[in-house]
């Protein structure tokens, strides 16, 4: 075999590799098996492409490998779980611009090479430079740096679709003349059309824009394989931005909203008026340990709502503790889930494994809500948006739409969360006010800690 020849078959054993990693990777069983045979198969590919004839520029490949790797390890290894997102936005956004880097870089090569190569160099520069701002905004907002609400510039629509439609002149004219001045102003206008795109979208609608972004980069980096001529390129970014697709496709529909709506719906509806969100003057009832305790013990069902303030609290392992001491005590405990719960797909339900709670306990929101009509007790730890009737009852509501957990249904709801403040989406949760509910105010883990000794001695 020639040396092209085993070239190639590296890059198809890589290209196995990626596709039984996305088949490990869709179920948590086999999930840590996915990742490895994925990094697996693109360590291959990098060491495969290492054997390209005339390669060169040694010393660039080698520190940008060591510089990649002392950036990447540590980074991935101190991320705490709640954080993965605003990673992955961080991972998605520098592959984006690698992508349109890439295909800028080699646009001189290929000038003469046709339309084709023109059209993929053009498609990879603009998608992979909107992918690039896009999860720059998605990390600022996430990591919280920035506003959480929507951000409606003035006129954003129109400067939008003028962006948009500078994008469309732009493309047009680099392939028809193949002028570098007209790729660097798409290149720009790329960039600032990123930023544009994500701006107004609020956060609770972040997951979503994430996996979208990350479909964008799919797609830019197969568009540069086109353009460098590289199967592996273009099979591992059409798997990238296929499975990105499906996954937004999944979480919108779990959410109950579609793509447009979540995309360009701030830029119909009216603006969030300023301090809408913050934390309220009304009052609510607050309740004590004891007073909950004797309430828990002296129930028949109780129904655990899990959300993001649990993984922060990391207080997985007490729920598990009051959980089991409310059924040793007769008590039927359940878990409710809600697909967004948290900040990732999966969140609750990976951090309720690491507390071994049976996996019978655990309840997705069609199969609890009927439920909670015969709860006695809700307890919501951590959680807000997800329990937020306005996502049923106010359509002016960023989260108007989205399917919720109907925990007012229930006789009593118990909120342990540490203030007032609002969740994700940075809106006020008229539950917090209502007559069935009574606030716990604190730490999760601490409350729970201090619930749990309370109803031993109930
Ligand atoms: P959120 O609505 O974000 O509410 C979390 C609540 O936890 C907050 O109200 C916070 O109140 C409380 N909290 C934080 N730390 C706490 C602690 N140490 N102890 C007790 N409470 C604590 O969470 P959710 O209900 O799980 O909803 C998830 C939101 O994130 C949705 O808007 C969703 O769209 C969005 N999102 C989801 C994903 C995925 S895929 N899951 C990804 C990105 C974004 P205090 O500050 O008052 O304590």
């Amino acid at each position: 075999m020639t040396r092209s020849e085993w070239i190639q078959l590296g890059y198809l054993v890589a290209a196995v590799c990626f596709i039984l990693a996305l088949k490990g990777l869709s179920s948590p069983k086999t999930a840590r098996y996915g990742n490895f045979i994925g990094a697996g198969g693109a360590i291959l590919a990098v060491v495969v492409t290492c054997f390209y004839p005339n390669m060169s520029n040694w010393p660039l490949i080698i520190g940008s490998v060591v510089l990649g790797t002392a950036i990447g390890v540590p980074a991935a290894r101190a991320v705490p779980m709640t954080a993965i997102p605003q990673m992955v936005a961080a991972f998605n956004g520098v592959g984006g611009a690698a992508a349109a880097l890439v295909a800028v870089a080699d646009f001189r090569t290929h000038s003469n090479a046709g339309w084709a190569v023109a059209l993929a160099v053009v498609f990879s520069t603009a998608v992979g430079f909107i992918s690039f701002t896009g999860s720059c905004i998605t990390f600022g907002k996430l990591q919280e740096i920035m506003t959480t609400r929507p951000v409606l510039v003035p006129g954003g629509r129109f400067i939008s679709f003028g962006l948009l439609a500078a994008l469309v002149v732009l493309v047009g004219v680099v392939i028809g003349t193949g002028s570098v001045p007209a790729l660097a102003a798409l290149a720009v206008v790329g960039l600032i059309f990123g930023v544009m795109l994500v701006l107004p979208v609020g956060g609770a609608d972040m997951a979503i824009v994430i996996s979208l972004l990350n479909s964008f980069t799919g797609l830019a980096v197969a568009a540069s394989g086109a353009v460098l001529r590289n199967t592996l390129l273009i099979v591992a970014g059409t798997l990238v931005g296929a499975s990105g697709a499906l996954l937004t496709h999944l979480m919108s529909q779990a959410m109950g909203r579609s793509i447009g709506n979540i995309m360009f719906g701030a830029f119909t509806s009216k603006a969030v008026t300023a301090g809408a969100g913050a934390a309220s003057d009304r009052s609510v009832r607050t309740g004590t340990v004891d007073d909950i305790a004797i309430l828990l013990a002296y129930s028949r069902k109780v129904v655990v709502v899990p959300g993001y303030g649990l993984a922060v609290a990391q207080a997985q392992h007490t729920v598990r503790e009051l959980a089991d001491l409310l059924e040793s005590k007769g008590v039927e405990v359940s878990y409710a889930i809600h697909p967004v719960a948290g900040r990732m797909p999966g969140h609750m339900n990976v951090l309720l494994a690491e507390a071994n709670v049976p996996y019978e306990q655990l309840k997705e929101m069609d199969e609890v809500n009927p439920e909670f009509a015969r709860t006695d007790v809700v307890v919501v730890v951590g959680a807000n948006d997800v329990v937020n009737p306005a996502a049923r009852e106010d359509a002016s509501s960023p989260i108007y739409g989205m399917p919720i957990l109907d925990v007012d249904a229930a006789q009593h709801v118990v909120f342990l969360k540490r203030s007032m403040r609002p969740g994700f989406a940075g809106i006020e949760n008229e539950l917090l006010f209502g007559d069935k509910t009574t606030m716990l105010f604190g730490d999760a883990k601490d409350t729970l800690t201090k619930l749990v000794g309370a109803v031993k001695s109930a």
